[in-house]
């Protein structure tokens, strides 16, 4: 153990900080050794975590001080927020930098930033196809990160470039619903482009990826996706893959922004720069790099058929 590299896993009871945790963890021979950080290291997913190896320490992204003491002497880190715990970007923001600020005390030789784009930069302020939210943002969870991403700066830091989780369908209430005559149905407003997906446990195993190939990649931005389809080939394959019948209906993103329920502007609004944007967010994104640093990056119809009890329509 002391001769490992020490990762001080930020989310590390999370989906993506959880991934890389279970990556570091799975190759006791890779040299790196996990440090669990939470908020409460006596919740059953820390437990679990100490149980296969991980030193669970406590932290809180709200406080500077915590993350100091939990970054101090490791040898790199792994960055992550939770905008949909609070649904504020300038509080993700100010986490981001205490978390930049901990890991340049700590004297830290490799850091990942998980990041998304500025949305701002696709579109002129006055541009009115979608609202402006919380003041400045157009997709607040994106853009906050990107504002991040200065702070930063200066450290041997990859800017890793997430996708859309696939787990999303289960995890986040966005998989079809069944209707009354049996069709499950799901509702977007993506018109026939492709969303850039991943099945959120590869993101972990890309970032461990990135730290293994030490230099390779710091001061560089990676974005990183499983495979892009349109919702059409997503419902095709879960008709397919669950034995239902699932359908999609295009919707327009002002008509899913007044679906009512928490974040319903914010996800038409990151629905519609996938829309409009389709170019620029997939071009942002490559499979091969991600396959690269992750030999196992499953795809649709692989993550599918791992999480069909999970989906279960
Ligand atoms: N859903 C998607 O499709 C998608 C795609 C790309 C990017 N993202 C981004 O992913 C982020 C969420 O990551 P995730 O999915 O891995 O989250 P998650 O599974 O919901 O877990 C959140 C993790 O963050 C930790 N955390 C939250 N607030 C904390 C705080 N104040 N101090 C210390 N730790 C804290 C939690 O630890 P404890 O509770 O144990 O303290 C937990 O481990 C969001 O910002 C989102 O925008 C999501």
């Amino acid at each position: 153990m002391a001769d490992k590299k020490v990762i001080a896993v930020v989310g590390a009871t999370g989906a993506q900080g959880g991934g890389l945790a279970r990556a570091i963890l799975a190759d006791p021979s890779g040299g790196f050794a996990c440090r669990a950080i939470t908020r409460d290291p006596s919740k059953d997913k820390a437990q679990a975590l100490a149980r296969e190896g991980a030193v669970v320490v406590q932290a809180d992204l709200d406080d500077a001080d915590s993350l100091k003491k939990a970054f101090a002497g490791a040898y790199g880190a792994y960055c992550v927020t939770n905008f949909w715990e609070h649904f504020s970007a300038e509080k993700e923001t100010a986490q981001a930098r205490n978390m930049a600020e901990a890991a340049k005390a700590a004297g830290l030789k490799q850091v990942i930033w998980s990041t998304l784009e500025d949305t701002r930069k696709l579109m002129s302020p006055g541009d009115t196809r979608m609202p402006m939210l919380q003041d400045k943002y157009r997709v607040p969870h994106f853009d906050g990160k990107a504002d991040a991403d200065a702070f930063f700066a200066g450290l041997p830091v990859t800017y890793l470039v997430t996708s859309f989780y696939w787990d999303n369908l289960y995890a986040f209430g966005v998989g079809p619903k069944k209707g009354p005559d049996g069709v499950y149905g799901w509702a977007f407003p993506m018109a026939d482009r492709r969303l850039a997906g991943i099945a959120v446990e590869d993101i972990g195993k890309v970032a461990y990826g990135l730290f293994k190939s030490g230099a390779q990649y710091v001061g560089k931005t990676v974005g990183i996706a499983g495979e892009f389809l349109t919702v059409d080939q997503m419902s095709e394959k879960l008709s397919k893959g669950l034995g239902v019948s699932v359908k999609y209906t295009a919707v327009e993103a002002d008509a899913y922004r007044a679906f009512g329920f928490p974040g319903a502007d914010e996800m038409g609004n990151m629905f519609q720069v996938y829309r409009d944007f389709e170019k620029e967010v997939l071009g942002a994104r490559n499979v091969d790099v991600a396959r690269s640093l992750n030999p196992s990056l499953q795809t649709f119809d692989q993550w599918l058929a791992q999480n069909k009890d999970k989906i279960a329509l």
